[in-house]
């Protein structure tokens, strides 16, 4: 296996990480990145928890094999089951989660009404519980589960009729009404055409893609690890068809 000791990890359970890798590049466009999908294990969000938390440390242990400076979990749902976890193991790599972007949106809109779109798991989570409990009093939280969204855009099909029959009956209540909805899945804004057409112009679609990216960006300025020169991107999936780097490759690019 190939050493790749000044790459960026970004790690998710499939092509939804792309969303934070779109990020990183923007603001750091000279570092090199391995972006890994386990698409053979999605959807992560509808499996127990304790199955998301062991696929998740394996999939650290085989960075960690290889060498890397940084660890970004870019999966909302992989980082509320494992990053206590991760960090207590490997205390001197790098490691930045992501989470429902929730404290941007009650600063955006205070005593708003604000929506979560994620996945099952991430709602139930110990760690959501904590940010809603934190939020609650300021701005009224509606957590809305979207089973089977993710799986669509692991298909591909982000904006299809299919994504529009699975989110209407979950999103047209609120047409109009919400301040915002958090995307609080990774997978999630690749299908926010859909989910504006639905939500309405007027609803904002706030999403921790660019918080996170901008935390590693901290963290690793604050390490002295950034890194200047040309930047590269290797991307890798645990199902390794051409169609599915193809699709990883298009969502980079879009
Ligand atoms: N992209 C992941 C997240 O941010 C979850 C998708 C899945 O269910 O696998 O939560």
């Amino acid at each position: 296996m190939n050493r790749i000791n000044d790459y960026i990890a970004v790690f998710d359970s499939g092509v939804g990480g792309v969303s934070v890798l779109r990020q990183l590049l923007k603001i750091m466009p000279e570092e090199r990145y391995l972006y890994f999908g386990d698409s053979a294990n999605a959807p992560y969000g509808t499996r127990p928890a304790e199955e998301v938390r062991s696929l998740t440390m394996a999939a650290a242990a085989r960075f960690m094999e290889r060498g890397i400076k940084a660890l970004v979990v870019a999966c909302n749902t992989a980082t509320a089951a494992a990053i206590g976890e991760l960090r207590q193991k490997y205390p001197d790599t790098i490691i930045i989660g992501i989470e429902p972007a929730l404290k941007m949106a009650v600063n955006r809109y205070p005593s708003g009404q604000v929506g979560v779109l994620a996945t099952p798991v991430t709602l139930a989570g110990e760690k959501f519980s904590q940010l809603f409990h934190r939020f609650e009093t300021d701005c009224e939280i509606i957590p809305i589960p979207a089973p089977g969204l993710a799986e669509l855009v692991e298909a591909g099909k982000a904006n299809s009729p299919q994504s529009r029959q699975l989110l209407e009956p979950l999103l047209a209540p609120y047409a109009g009404k919400l301040d915002a909805l958090v995307l609080g899945c990774t997978h999630y804004p690749f299908a926010e055409q859909t989910i504006s057409d639905i939500l309405g112009e007027r609803v904002a679609l706030l999403d921790g893609g660019e918080g996170t990216a901008r935390e590693t960006r901290r963290r690793l300025e604050n390490a002295g690890l950034l890194r200047s020169g040309k930047g590269k991107v290797i991307v890798e999936n645990s199902i390794g068809s051409a169609q599915m780097l193809a699709l990883t490759m298009d969502l980079i690019e879009q």
